[in-house]
């Protein structure tokens, strides 16, 4: 079984679909961390992805893997590489909305998508998991939330890894990644048909998860 979170970046994403993964005991499964990996993974080879030959040659090179053996955790490697620290860095954070806008890149991620999710139960988050990675999975939610706390919440993921940046270029950077993502023509982000509104901007870590089991449940 799967259930989609998705929603733009800072909404709580990532804590609540972990913490509804454990309650559950499904796993929990972050697609936006594979898109990061590709972008790591150009930058660091110098792949030119206004090229589509190159797109191409390098996607098909590419050795990505991802672990699951730890319970409730996911770890991307990359040429056997645990890259998860890796990939949050600003320079892949600024570079990822534009990889991510790739057919071929797309394509070659929804697919891994749904073949590592045929057996088991899993929690996805995402842009566009429930959109068109998984239309007609029997949960799915739509995170939202205001400008000022999604900021607040990623100046926190930089401050987990030591980066230090002001809350305004987070802010603008989180205003252009949302034109960029709800914007492009493949994939972009929306509201799925039948998804469960949960507006973060007010609630608590414990009420926004606990809306999303009680959804579950009832
Ligand atoms: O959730 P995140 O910030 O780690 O996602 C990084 C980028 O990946 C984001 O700018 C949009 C893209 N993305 C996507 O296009 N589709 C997904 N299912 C997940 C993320």
């Amino acid at each position: 079984m799967v259930i989609t979170i998705d929603g733009a970046a800072g909404v709580g994403k990532t804590s609540t679909a972990k913490e509804v993964a454990k309650k559950l005991g499904f796993q929990y499964f972050d697609t936006g961390s594979m898109y990061r990996a590709v972008t790591l993974y150009f930058l660091e080879k110098n792949v030119d992805f206004s090229s589509m030959s190159e797109v191409d040659k390098a996607l098909n090179i590419m050795k990505l893997k991802i672990d699951f053996s730890e319970k409730n955790n996911m770890k991307l490697l990359l040429d056997g590489n645990d890259i998860s620290l890796k990939i949050r860095n600003q320079n892949v954070t600024k570079n990822v909305s534009a990889v991510s806008a790739i057919k071929s890149v797309r394509t070659l991620m929804v697919g891994i998508q749904r073949s590592v999710t045929q057996n088991g139960n899993f929690v996805v988050e995402g842009r566009d998991i429930g959109t068109v990675v998984f239309p007609d999975a029997k949960h799915k939610f739509f995170l939202e939330a205001d400008y000022d706390a999604r900021a607040k919440r990623r100046m926190a993921d930089f401050m987990k890894i030591n980066e230090v940046i002001n809350i305004n270029e987070i802010k603008e950077d989180l205003i252009e990644r949302d034109k960029y993502d709800s914007g492009r023509k493949l994939s972009p982000l929306k509201k799925p048909m039948n998804a469960v509104i949960i507006n973060t901007s007010n609630c608590s870590f414990e009420e926004q998860v606990d809306q999303i089991l009680k959804n579950i449940e009832s």
